[in-house]
């Protein structure tokens, strides 16, 4: 049966150019076959350990996301050289309670965009320390480093051509990092 990939968006603003970015990652002839699925993070309370033992429903709801995921996107903002609190707060709470952590073993790949040229890579570097001790296999390349410019999505959603090669043999590279996690 077809791999189902979720994918985590760091940015709960309307005009998120993180989303934008993740909606034509999904349109790459490397995505073909694909079920993507969009767990929401805006919903989740600030996590408080005290919940651990009767968690909110909008953690058990994420949690339950994840699990029916072969694998994991985070498209990710960078947020002062780390990632967005409302990432990181999803992170914790589909972690918990200790031993009941949604996202162990499931292969996941990072990626992001920015204004700024320098691509993100600060939050990502920060964002596989956290996924790495949630022992999440991590695709390590192609690193992508993407400066949101015009070219980038074109008027019809999809990754503009002097992206998409490159974007493309991501994606494959993930698709295939997922099938080999395949349990
Ligand atoms: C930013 N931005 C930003 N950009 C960057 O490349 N490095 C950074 O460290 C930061 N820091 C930062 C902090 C805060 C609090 C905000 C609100 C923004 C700019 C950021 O890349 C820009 O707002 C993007 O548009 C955010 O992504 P979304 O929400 O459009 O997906």
């Amino acid at each position: 049966n077809p791999l189902t990939i979720a994918i985590v968006v760091g940015s709960l603003r309307r005009e998120s150019i993180n989303r934008r970015f993740a909606e034509a990652l999904t349109r790459l002839p490397g995505a073909k076959g694909i079920g993507f699925t969009w767990p929401a993070i805006g919903d989740l309370p600030l996590y408080n350990q005290d919940d651990d033992a009767d968690q909110p429903a909008a953690t058990k709801r994420l949690k339950a996301e994840i699990r029916a995921a072969d694998g994991v996107i985070f498209v990710t903002p960078e947020y002062n050289r780390s990632i967005p609190g409302v990432l990181k707060n999803a992170l914790d709470h589909a972690s918990r309670p200790y031993g009941d952590s949604a996202w162990a073993k499931k292969p996941a790949a990072v990626i992001g965009t920015t204004q700024s040229p320098a691509g993100t890579a600060l939050a990502q570097q920060h964002l596989r320390n956290v996924i790495a001790y949630l022992d999440m296999p991590t695709l390590n390349a192609p690193e992508v480093y993407i400066q949101m410019t015009d070219a980038l999505i074109t008027p019809e959603g999809t990754i503009g051509p002097k992206s998409a090669e490159f974007l493309d043999s991501w994606m494959q590279a993930f698709v295939a990092w997922v099938e080999r996690h395949r349990s």
